[in-house]
């Protein structure tokens, strides 16, 4: 279960700048997911688009997709399934607080691991793409690919 490849990219230079999106194998069971990034205007207003997508000649939607509002998401913690994908990502990153959110922006040595399994899920290879909104127009898109492999031994 790990990552197999990242893709960041701002849209808007104004208010986003990525320096480094990077993945990192740190042995052969752990990849390192390595994200900085500068918000460079004040942000207090962002809508998250969070889909799954599995591999199935190409990427085809699975799951989930799902929009939500980031800066009440933070005050209230409202979307159930957002809210077990940032437990998961919190202690790796310096997300952990409400609007606005202005600054650096980092994910540091974040790694999957099977006990992040929110659900069974088959083997294969799955991409959850993170589009950042504001004011309906896109400002970021990250894409987390990674390969999950059932382990049959373990049944
Ligand atoms: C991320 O994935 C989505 C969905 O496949 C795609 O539309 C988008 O272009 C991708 N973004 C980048 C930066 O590759
Ligand atoms: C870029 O972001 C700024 C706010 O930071 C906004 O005023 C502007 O409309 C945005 N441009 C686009 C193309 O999204
Ligand atoms: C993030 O990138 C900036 C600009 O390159 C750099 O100054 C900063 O030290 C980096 N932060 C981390 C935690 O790597
Ligand atoms: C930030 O982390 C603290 C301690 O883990 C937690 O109590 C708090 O609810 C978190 N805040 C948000 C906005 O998730």
């Amino acid at each position: 279960f790990r990552f197999s490849n990242l893709v960041c990219e701002s849209y808007n230079a104004t208010t986003f700048v990525f320096h480094q999106c990077r993945l990192k194998a740190v042995s052969r069971d752990r990849v390192d997911m390595n994200v900085n990034g500068t918000i460079l205007s004040s942000i207090n207003d962002v809508t998250l688009h969070i889909r799954v997508f599995k591999r199935e000649n190409g990427f085809k939607p699975w799951l989930f997709n799902f929009k939500f509002d980031g800066c009440r998401f933070m005050r209230k913690n409202y979307v159930g399934i957002a809210k077990l994908m940032f437990n998961i990502l919190k202690d790796f990153s310096n997300l952990n607080h409400t609007c606005p959110y202005v600054g650096p922006l980092i994910v540091q040595g974040f790694y999957l691991r099977p006990e992040l399994l929110l659900l069974p899920i088959p083997t294969g290879e799955y991409m959850i793409a993170v589009r950042w909104f504001y004011n309906d127009m896109l400002q970021c898109d990250i894409n987390m690919t990674f390969v999950y492999v059932e382990d049959i031994k373990a049944r």
